[in-house]
């Protein structure tokens, strides 16, 4: 299993750094994924090169030519790259946990990062599959977004996390906030680690994380409760949670 990420950006400087780190740094070595930027630049057009242009009945901005945007998905593919074209922008799909491991599944990945007031929109009718945001919130380019979908993405692919489990245990996963975590010291300037997680005993302990999962979910995100996995006894502790909190 691997994966390659094709991205296509005008500024590939900005993928020098974040994929140098740490577990993405090892599954990149171990070539379990790829990141491959292209720099939209070299499709430009005429002597400039010129990769945007004004906006067609005018308006604030620029847009981002069809012209190079298409040129360098074409080599792409022609180069046999299979995968979705997606184009980060926020008026797409927010992204979320579940479209990071579709896509995990994958064998290559083209994103394009949008800058300026957008891309011709003939770009997104003919070559792009999907549009993804990552938030309610804009950002000066899709580049961020991208590595954000990156990163995301790589370390749901099979054998890039050490732990096959850790990522069994994510926030998200069953749908519920992850249950607060403790190391070493047991006592620290005066605050206690619950001293279940001291007792030895992994039923007790794995019943208080799945509490606590519930409780942190209600209290934070209470919209995701309503598409977690929940059992009768996780209902019944919910409910005695809610009356708690009204009495
Ligand atoms: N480009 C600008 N803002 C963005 C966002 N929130 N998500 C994805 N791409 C973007």
């Amino acid at each position: 299993m691997s994966l390659v990420f094709h991205i296509l950006t005008l500024f590939p400087g900005m993928f020098e750094s974040p994929f140098r780190w740490g577990i993405l740094a090892k599954a990149i070595q171990e070539g379990k994924i790829r990141v491959e930027t292209h720099d939209l630049r070299e499709y430009g057009v005429g002597p400039h090169r010129a990769t945007d242009d004004y906006p067609y009945g005018g308006g604030e901005g620029m847009v981002m030519k069809p012209d190079p945007l298409v040129a360098a998905i074409e080599e792409i593919r022609a180069r046999g790259a299979k995968g979705p074209v997606i184009l980060l922008t926020p008026q797409g799909e927010v992204f979320h946990q579940q479209m990071a491991k579709e896509l995990a599944s994958l064998s290559d990945l083209t994103l394009v990062c949008g800058r300026y007031e957008g891309v011709d929109e003939r770009v997104r009718q003919g070559w792009v599959d999907q549009e993804v945001s990552i938030g309610d919130y804009i950002l000066t380019g899709g580049e961020l977004a991208a590595m954000v979908i990156v990163d995301a993405v790589a370390r749901l692919v099979p054998g890039v996390l050490g732990n096959e489990d850790s990522a069994l245990k994510d926030s998200f996963e069953g749908g519920l906030l992850k249950y607060p975590q403790y190391t070493r010291p047991a006592v620290f300037r005066g605050m206690r680690v619950p001293e279940v997680l001291l007792s030895g005993d992994h039923g007790a302990i794995a019943r208080w994380r799945r509490r606590q999962a519930l409780k942190r979910t209600l209290e934070r995100r209470p919209d995701l409760l309503s598409k977690a996995e929940l059992d009768s006894e996780d209902l019944r502790f919910l409910e005695r949670l809610r009356s708690e909190a009204e009495g």
